[in-house]
């Protein structure tokens, strides 16, 4: 017989699978998010992947992340419809959709798509966890988000963030600062490099972003959009300032920061991790976006909103070596040396009583048995052989921490679940440190007995 070769396939490239103890690493990051928000009275908006492509055509026609990064396409009814490329455009189509009542503050979690060069810290799908506030035109609310941000970094003992900020007016005052952009930029064109020169045909403002080291001296002396903010817009960067100094909250101006996305007006903002390579350490951003609901098809609408970045957030806490991956946490390894019949429903039972517990299936000697305990970081091992078995009692080793040097003893089966809840829920969940907890801090699901 001829053996036909299968073909092996890989994840698409730009694109990875997030593996234990990562995954677990990422979910702690999001809960420590939304633990932020919702103490700030932010609630989940939970939006839709895909979307009608017009939905993303209002992110900005000119920009990279909708002309060249989308992953859009015909389907199978004919509409053109997108992988969402951001979350901020399908939140303001569901506020449109549904006129929530005012103020609307969202936060949210999800996936996003880009067709990027991938490299280190940029992929083409990659996490954001953010929140949007919508229908408040008030400066105190950015200095709130952007503190959140903040709480939220220092939450994870990330301390190297330099937050950027800058006003880029209203509507008309980023138009006339557009345009004298694009006149000065016009007189230095050939100086340009050729990327910016593209750049500038399309979207002029997106040239002071260049990183393009023969740029730079042109960025350098370009007109400064703090001489176009309108009274108004100058008043409510100003309360924005005041208030992140009265939060204590530091920031950099920054009067070249335009950021990638077109809808934004007023305060903007991003978060660069000091502690990764320059091309890629913005781990968030955000800014005002007053008047995309009405681009929506929506009554005018203020927002303000920001998206973090999950995998270069997680990048940064490497750097700074905080935010560690937490170890397995399992409480109890069930070993049997007889049939294994114990150790299916023993591990059932512990499990249903809200203690962790695993087992090695396929059997094996108490040696291998005993490795598959250590090697699963369980704080208990509960062993089962065959005089246990008579007696119908099971052997009870601890495993890990202070009781690691305790006897091992035999207990009753029917009394396992009591003798394990005199260790507090608590220091269950705390691996090196567990000691005896008094009965009334037991966790009373624990106190069944086994049969
Ligand atoms: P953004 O700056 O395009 O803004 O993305 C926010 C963050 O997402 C970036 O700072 C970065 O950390 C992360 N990010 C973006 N692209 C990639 C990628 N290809 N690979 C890995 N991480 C990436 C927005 O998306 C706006 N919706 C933010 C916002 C919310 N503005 C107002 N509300």
């Amino acid at each position: 017989m001829t053996e036909t070769r299968r073909e092996q396939f890989q994840a698409l490239r730009g694109m990875r699978d997030i593996l234990p103890p990562e995954s677990a690493r990422r979910r702690e990051l999001t809960k420590q998010f939304f633990t932020q928000c919702e103490l700030a009275g932010y609630h989940e908006v939970v939006p839709p992947i895909l979307e009608d492509l017009g939905v993303f055509l209002r992110v900005g026609e000119a920009t990279d992340v909708v002309t060249k990064e989308m992953y859009d396409f015909v389907d199978k009814d004919q509409s053109r419809i997108a992988l969402r490329p951001e979350m901020t455009a399908g939140v303001v189509r569901a506020f449109v959709q549904h006129r929530p009542v005012l103020p609307w503050k969202v936060w949210y979690a999800g996936t996003n798509f880009r067709h990027e060069r991938p490299q280190k810290g940029r992929y083409r799908m990659f996490d954001q966890l953010g929140v949007e506030a919508l229908g408040v035109d008030d400066a105190d609310l950015d200095v709130e988000i952007i503190a959140l941000a903040s709480r939220f970094f220092a939450s994870l003992g990330l301390r190297q963030v330099t937050l950027l900020i800058n006003s880029l007016g209203e509507h008309e005052d980023r138009e006339q600062y557009t345009e004298a952009v694009r006149l000065y930029l016009l007189a230095h064109q050939y100086e340009l490099s050729e990327a910016s020169q593209v750049t500038l045909e399309l979207n002029p403002l997106r040239v002071l972003d260049s990183k393009r080291r023969e740029d730079q001296q042109i960025i350098a002396d370009a007109p400064l959009v703090a001489d176009y903010l309108s009274e108004d817009s100058a008043d409510h960067y100003a309360r924005v300032l005041a208030g992140l100094d009265s939060l204590g909250v530091s920031y950099t101006e920054d009067p070249r920061l335009v950021r990638g996305l077109d809808y934004y007006r007023r305060t903007t903002f991003e978060f660069a991790a000091e502690a990764l390579d320059s091309a890629q350490n913005a781990i968030g951003g955000g800014g005002r976006y007053d008047g995309l609901a009405e681009a929506m098809g929506g009554p005018a609408t203020d927002g303000v909103g920001f998206a973090l970045g999950v995998d270069r957030i997680l990048l940064a806490c490497d750097a700074e070596g905080v935010f560690a991956t937490d170890p397995t946490r399992l409480d109890v390894f069930v070993i049997d040396t007889v049939s294994g019949d114990a150790a299916r429903d023993i591990t059932h039972q512990l499990r249903s009583a809200g203690i962790s517990a695993d087992r090695r299936f396929g059997g094996g000697s108490m040696k291998a048995q005993m490795k598959s305990a250590d090697k699963s970081g369980a704080r208990f091992a509960v062993i089962i052989g065959e005089d246990e078995l008579a007696a119908n009692e099971v052997t009870l080793r601890p495993m890990l921490g202070q009781e690691s040097d305790g006897e091992q003893r035999r207990v009753a089966t029917a009394d396992l679940l009591s003798e394990l809840s005199r260790y507090s829920s608590q220091t269950v969940t705390d691996q090196i440190d567990f000691q005896p907890a008094d009965s009334a801090s037991a966790d009373p699901t624990n106190s069944g007995t086994l049969t």
